[in-house]
């Protein structure tokens, strides 16, 4: 039976501010400066999405007992590390604006489609295998981990995430190319 999930309606708001950040570096016609910017907003986001819908999401996902559930889960952790890979490529290659622009428009066509597939099929098996309880147990523990994340002395059962930090492009972009000298 289908409800109004609080764990959907989460994951739907992190999809949407990724959208914010990827229709800006998307269009070629803004400046690269405010494609760089929106670009450096969408990548921590990005990461704390997909880290917290790895470590909550589709771990819930592995324990079903049939096997499109477990099939989209490894598909997604797939499409996590090929879009990590592409930043990492971007981060630590000295690439030319042009290079950039290609290689950031690549990286949104495929979080888009990712985003759009787990809309259309990871979002559908969520209501139709969660109920109330386990609905609010999973939506708190995929919010919790953005508070957790700040709590570097917290070793609650809560605080796994904050085990996983972002690798050093991540946090600090190199920017070949800067805009302002
Ligand atoms: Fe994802
Ligand atoms: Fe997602």
């Amino acid at each position: 039976m289908f409800f109004p999930s609080k764990t959907v309606s989460a994951l739907t708001t992190d999809h949407k501010r990724l959208r914010t950040e990827m229709k800006i570096i998307r269009n070629i016609e803004n400046t690269m400066h405010e494609r760089k910017n929106a670009f450096e907003r969408l990548v921590p986001n990005l990461y704390s999405h997909s880290h917290r819908e790895e470590n909550v999401i589709y771990n819930y996902l592995k324990t079903l007992s049939e096997k499109l559930p477990q099939a989209l889960a490894f598909k997604g952790i797939e499409e996590h590390l090929i879009v990590d890979q592409l930043l990492t490529e971007m981060n630590a290659t000295m690439n030319s604006p042009e290079r950039w622009s290609a290689q950031a428009v690549v990286l949104c066509d495929l979080i888009e489609s990712h985003v759009n597939e787990e809309e259309a099929s990871v979002f559908h098996l969520l209501k139709k295998h969660l109920n109330a309880t386990t609905d609010a147990e999973l939506c708190r523990k995929y919010e919790s981990n953005v508070i957790t994340r700040k709590q570097t002395n917290d070793t609650t059962e809560e605080s796994f995430d904050k085990k996983i930090s972002p690798p050093a492009p991540f946090l600090k972009p190199i920017d070949p190319h800067p805009l302002t000298l």
